[in-house]
């Protein structure tokens, strides 16, 4: 054994010079995130948000496919915080993921922590955000990977490439929010402005001369990395007169296709390629909601920024000429958002994994607590003086707070969790129908579901229309995974494999769960570690909507999790 593991260490040190040698050598970035409390004015209103080095959104960090990241996080502000690196494998560096009481303790005010990781085989856009209550509203920022140095895009090389971060704004403290819905038990308020680059856009009170300008210039073709980081809603993005063609999204490549409209849910990445094809002027870059659950209160406005051709006479620089606005959707259209999102697929052939060793059905979707008798009534503000909730497979997941998961686990310390998460929803039932209500009470748990290294695993995710169905992008850390079928109702194991594509899905670390349907995931267990998996819509986490897997250490060090940073926070 011992011998094996120093050849087979010898061998990868003579392969990594080979590489070394051929190609650039991947680079180590190091950065500061101080977290710390900045003034920040918008729609009329200047708000103490919550920011990382004073910036919103946050830095951009850019790295080369191989390169490793050390990030200080010193937390200046008041709240506890910690940082996830969305859709970053974290491969055996699972102390670096980030959320809260699953990979780490908080970092207190006045505390810091570094994190390390090392982007392995991932292209393309991700991003960084605060994985802490609901900090990631003002604290979040693009993080993109380059091919490693010497090699192209799998495209044309773009002219320009310009991150556009779709986010959330609310004209209050967004800790606040949260904090009073959960006292209540009533829904959240919903926000007052969604936002470009931290910009809400000129149709919004006291934004029209922040409005962030996209340049293009005639005849080049340019990179757009769209990246939803709203708290709470998907949404429908497009540009006046111009088509986007879609080559990757969640940092993997994909077949290029064209659209006019992209839908994102919060969590999900979209690259586009545009051309400057059009009459130099002014067009207008959207994004609004896609609204998928009926009569549930959103935020119906319109976010902006302007793409500029450089060569637009000076007068149509002018705010007197308004840009043209481009169509989108309906809020309901949920046509659209499946014609969108069932038009990707792997740029070829890929491996996806064949027997299956762990075949999971996995519910997902809201509930309603009953109120325990002589509560008080403003602590039962859901439909029927009850409280809102969330789970999968009937868990609703509860966070522990005295040591996080990973610790748990790696040390072996009993009572923080149990690995009895279930396979399959405790009742079988109709669960796209009209869902008899002494079904909407889930039970609370820390729950995980134990996996073998390497096991080649399955999960259905079948939406449920308990108190309201509607669209959830349901996001796995630690892993990518291929999303083989998506389909509306029940899933029928009978006949819907037919529409099993094992050979080129895409590759996403956030699949769009369809209005009262369901999708399909497979993925290689091969990343030993707690895993969390959970609906990106901030709220529904809070009424715990989520679950954790457990991955085992496989054999010797290369497959299994490495030893936990000196400096990790302890709770
Ligand atoms: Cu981008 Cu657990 O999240």
């Amino acid at each position: 054994m011992e011998a094996m593991s120093s050849s087979l260490l010898h061998s990868f040190f003579f392969l990594s010079l080979l590489f070394s040698l051929a190609n650039a050598v991947p680079r180590i970035h190091y950065h500061d995130f101080i977290v710390q409390s900045t003034p920040v004015k918008r729609l009329c209103n200047t708000h103490s948000s919550i920011t990382v080095n004073g910036q919103f959104p946050g830095p951009t960090l850019e790295v080369n496919n191989g390169d490793t990241l050390v990030v200080k996080v010193v937390n200046r502000a008041r709240y506890n915080v910690t940082i996830h690196w969305h859709g970053i494998r974290q491969i055996r560096t699972g102390w670096a993921d980030g959320p809260e009481f699953v990979t780490q303790c908080p970092i207190r005010p006045g505390g810091s922590y570094k994190y390390r990781f090392t982007v392995q085989g991932q292209e393309g856009t991700l991003w960084w955000h605060a994985h802490s209550s609901w900090l990631r509203a003002t604290v979040y920022g693009a993080l993109i990977i380059h091919p490693k140095e010497g090699n192209s895009y799998p495209f044309p090389k773009p002219k320009r490439q310009t991150p556009l971060l779709l986010g959330e704004w609310w004209d209050a403290n967004p800790i606040d929010v949260i904090r009073e819905a959960t006292r209540t038990g009533g829904a959240p308020n919903v926000s007052d402005a969604y936002t470009i680059n931290g910009q809400p856009g000129d149709l919004y009170n006291c934004s029209s001369k922040e409005t962030v300008i996209v340049p293009v210039d005639s005849g080049e073709t340019n990179l757009l990395r769209v990246i939803n980081s709203a708290l709470n809603q998907q949404l429908f993005f497009s540009i006046a007169n111009h088509k986007m063609t879609v080559v990757g999204a969640d940092a993997s490549y994909v077949k290029p296709f064209t659209t006019n409209t992209l839908m994102l849910g919060p969590g999900q990445t979209t690259d586009v390629l545009i051309t400057g094809d059009q009459i130099p002027a002014r067009y207008y870059i959207a994004a609004r909601a896609y609204a998928s659950a009926q009569n549930a209160p959103f935020d119906n406005t319109t976010t902006t920024a302007i793409l500029e051709y450089k060569s637009a006479p000076c007068p149509a620089k002018g705010a007197s000429i308004r840009p043209v606005l481009p169509s989108l959707p309906a809020f309901n259209d949920t046509a659209t958002a499946t014609a969108f999102s069932t038009s990707f697929r792997s740029p070829g052939k890929v491996e996806v994994p064949k027997e299956i060793d762990e075949s999971l059905f996995f519910t997902v979707g809201l509930g309603l607590n009953r109120c325990p008798s002589g509560a008080m009534s403003s602590t039962c503000q859901a439909p029927n003086g009850t409280r809102f909730t969330a789970s999968m497979n009937n868990v609703s997941f509860v966070l522990p707070s005295s040591f996080s998961l990973l610790e748990a686990h790696h040390q072996g310390i009993p009572g923080v969790f149990t690995t009895d998460f279930p396979a399959a929803p405790p009742v079988k039932f109709d669960y796209t129908g009209n869902v008899s209500s002494s079904l909407w009470q889930p039970t609370r748990g820390t729950k995980v579901y134990r996996l073998e290294y390497g096991s080649k695993v399955q999960v259905v995710l079948q939406g449920t229309s308990i108190v309201t169905a509607e669209n959830h992008p349901i996001h796995l850390h630690g892993y990518d995974f291929y999303v083989i079928a998506e389909g509306f109702g029940n899933f029928n194991p009978e006949t819907d494999t037919s529409k099993f594509n094992l050979d080129d899905p895409p590759l996403r670390n956030t699949v769009s769960l369809p209005l009262k349907g369901w999708a399909v995931i497979r993925f290689v267990a091969d990343n030993p570690g707690v895993w969390i998996m959970h609906c990106h819509l901030d709220v529904h986490i809070s009424w715990g909507l989520a679950m954790a897997f457990l991955v085992d250490n496989g054999v010797g060090e290369l497959e299994s999790l490495e030893h936990a940073p000196e400096d990790l926070p302890l709770c």
